[in-house]
């Protein structure tokens, strides 16, 4: 658990990726033992997450190299070598739409005062691979009540930055620019979205969406938009990037569901990044008992 921002992090501080696999051993250990009540309540949840042998963390190395982030490229390898063109220092945060208090605030003054917190949550990619990445970020839901959304506000707006001339692939027609996602008032509002700042304890690196994305670890990673700059408070649903290029294909919700398959591909299984076979992929990620509730009476399979 890390408390400053990562721009307060000096290098010394940080934890090497290894150090990461040997302090999840010896809570693991400490679970099994029983240790756990001896720990300070915060170190109690990642003992939780811990015990579970499905979280072993994917490699610093494939987490920033293997990427899709198409405003620089869309194979796995283009953002690694393409998004250091990403100038992210200052970097500004628009507030619009039904709210009391919209604005543009610096990055600091937006996440300001809130302290970082380490997450390690499963990112299940719609293309039915997946990883397990230790973030570093700040509940969304701690953010949003600052700007006094209205009643009015039922969803939340995200769009990337948009310019060319830092990101080659908005000079292509790939995609519809800038890449706007969006969530539901109540599934920003639950406490596992995340807007995420680093990873590994260390800064996002330009490829993994420096220096501010979303981690909705429910739902396919396309709905974990990157390099956030504006949020936009809504009354009608957003009309989400990946939708408008493939409304058969990608849905507003994107929650991940076993039972229903891509129209391309089933979704039944899933490929760890790193490992040999393939895995069952579960309900909602593994997290149904967190988020199952708010969806309620929905037909998923329409509501896909
Ligand atoms: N955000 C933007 N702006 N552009 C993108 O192309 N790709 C999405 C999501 N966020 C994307 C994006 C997809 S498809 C996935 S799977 C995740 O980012 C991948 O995040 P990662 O590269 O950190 O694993």
């Amino acid at each position: 658990m890390l408390i400053k921002q990562p721009a307060d992090i000096h290098p010394s501080e940080i934890t090497p990726p290894e150090l990461y696999a040997r302090r999840r051993e010896f809570l693991k250990t400490a679970a099994v033992f029983g240790a756990a009540a001896l720990l300070p309540p915060i170190m109690r949840g990642t003992v939780a997450q811990a015990a579970d042998d499905d979280l072993k963390l994917t490699p610093y190395k494939d987490i920033t190299a293997y990427n899709n982030f198409y405003e620089f490229g869309s194979s796995k390898s283009d953002p690694a070598e393409n998004a250091g063109s990403l100038k992210t220092k200052p970097w500004f945060v628009a507030v619009e739409g039904h709210c009391e208090k919209p604005g543009r605030y610096t990055l600091e003054d937006f996440l300001a005062p809130h302290p970082s917190e380490e997450r390690i949550y499963r990112l299940r990619c719609v293309e039915a691979w997946s990883m397990v990445v230790p973030w570093l970020g700040v509940p969304l839901s701690t953010i949003l009540p600052r700007f006094q959304p209205t009643a009015s506000a039922k969803y939340v707006e995200f769009t990337t930055l948009l310019d060319p001339a830092q990101m080659p692939g908005q000079r292509t027609r790939l995609l519809d620019w800038p890449y706007v996602e969006g969530l539901r008032m109540d599934e920003a509002m639950n406490p596992l979205t995340l807007l995420a700042t680093g990873l590994y304890g260390k800064e996002l690196p330009n490829q993994n969406g420096a220096p501010l994305r979303l981690v909705v670890p429910w739902k396919y990673g396309f709905k974990s938009i990157k390099s956030i700059v504006k949020i936009r408070f809504t009354e009608t649903q957003p009309k989400t990037t990946w939708a408008i290029s493939g409304p058969g294909e990608y849905g507003f919700y994107a929650n991940v569901n076993p039972a229903v398959d891509h129209p391309r591909w089933s979704q039944k299984k899933e490929r760890r990044v790193g490992d040999l076979f393939r895995r069952e992929t579960l309900p909602f990620n593994g997290y149904a008992e967190q988020v199952a509730g708010l969806y309620t009476g929905m037909d998923l399979k329409t509501f896909f």
